[in-house]
């Protein structure tokens, strides 16, 4: 098993990774204080879930299944009062865990549940999408959406464990695999040449899903963000580069009311309108600008995108929260391997690399 520690304030997670961990949990799952908990489970793995309950039966705690229908759309304070009312119905404990199994919708639900029920119980991620295993299980972010809004009402509440098995990616359909590869080529372009390249190297193995392929991946990812996160867990500063080409690509997903585009397609998208921003800014090199591009290409992302509204764009970034002073800032690529954030461009600048992506 491959281990990482995340350490914050008032507590902190184990990060366990490995191919098939998911069939010999009850080796690693430590004891909990009460015998009785909660598997909050995507409908999507419904079956999958069957197992996870029974190897915690076999670590000696009797997990309660809750079914959610997949989807954002189950991401809301409604699915998060009937998953209460549940745990309360079943007189579930401070003590009892709450388990989220399912990619990042289910992992920031059971989590928001986990953090406000009782004021806060135990909490466990077992992510099974690629998103989900690099990025959204780690970090502590709960989050339910608002009709206003993705993400209005959460709370901070660190897992004390996650358990991250790449072989149940074997299912995950192709769209979201590709969306989970924008955020691993992004941890290799701000933080991780080797990664990059390793990626680069070894790209017919990740594209046919190779376990052993896939733990070095996770697991690469998954410490970026477990080191960025200990050392900027509110998002001061640091946290920011993980938003890297994520300005450009939320707005792209709101311009396509958030079905047109996947979140790791926009994310793509944004990606190569930061480094072409860099490029104009004389930041970073032609050459970066054409390696992150051809990885992107490789994975099977978008990397231009025909008529999209560029005014739109530009409207919907000015709402992002991360707008200060009026300023677009952007986190933006010096090479691959390194990035600098908060970094204000001009709209003109904005616009010209929207121009080169969005249009043509
Ligand atoms: N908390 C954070 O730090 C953080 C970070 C990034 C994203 N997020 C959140 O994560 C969510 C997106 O997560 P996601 O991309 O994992 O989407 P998701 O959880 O909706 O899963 C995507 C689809 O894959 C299906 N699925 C999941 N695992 C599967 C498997 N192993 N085999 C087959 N199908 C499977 C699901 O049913 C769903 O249809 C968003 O709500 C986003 O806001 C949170
Ligand atoms: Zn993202």
């Amino acid at each position: 098993v491959r281990e990482i520690t995340l350490k914050v304030a008032g507590g902190g997670s184990r990060i366990l990774i490995e191919a098939g961990l998911l069939s010999r949990l009850h080796e690693v799952l430590p004891r909990f204080e009460s015998a009785r908990g909660a598997v909050i489970v995507d409908g999507h793995l419904r079956r999958a879930a069957g197992r996870v309950v029974k190897e915690l039966g076999e670590a000696g705690l009797v997990a309660l299944p809750f079914v959610v229908p997949p989807g954002e759309r189950s991401k809301s304070l409604s699915t998060a009062e009937k998953l209460l009312r549940g745990l309360a119905r079943e007189r579930l404990e401070r003590a009892s865990p709450v388990f989220a199994f399912g990619g990042g919708m289910v992992g920031d639900l059971a989590g928001f549940v986990a953090s406000t029920y009782l004021r806060g119980v135990p909490f466990v991620q077992i992510p099974t999408t690629l998103l989900a295993q690099v990025d959204a299980s780690i970090g502590g972010k709960t989050a339910v959406n608002l009709p206003e809004g993705k993400n209005l009402v959460g709370t901070f509440h660190q897992p004390r464990l996650v358990l991250t098995d790449p072989a149940v990616l074997e299912t995950l359909p192709s769209r979201d695999y590709a969306g989970g590869l924008a955020e691993v080529v992004k941890y290799g372009v701000i933080a991780d040449a080797e990664l990059f390249a390793f990626i680069d190297r070894s790209l017919k193995a990740i594209l046919g899903r190779d376990p052993r392929a896939l733990e070095e991946v996770v697991y690469r990812c998954a410490s970026i963000k477990a080191e960025v996160v200990q050392k900027d867990e509110r998002e001061g500063g640091l946290r920011a580069i993980l938003n890297y080409g994520h300005t450009v690509g939320h707005a792209i997903e709101a311009v396509g009311d958030f079905h047109r585009w996947h979140h790791g397609e926009a994310v793509a998208l944004g990606m190569e309108a930061a480094a072409f921003i860099a490029m104009r800014l004389g930041l970073a090199s032609v050459e970066t600008l054409a390696a992150q591009n051809r990885l992107l290409k490789a994975c099977g992302l978008p990397t231009r995108a025909a008529g999209l509204p560029r005014r739109d764009i530009l409207r919907a970034m000015r709402h992002d929260k991360k707008v200060k002073n009026g300023r677009l800032r952007f986190v933006l690529p010096e090479r691959i391997g390194r990035v600098r954030h908060g970094v204000e461009v001009e709209d003109e600048v904005v616009e010209a690399a929207l121009r080169a992506v969005v249009s043509r």
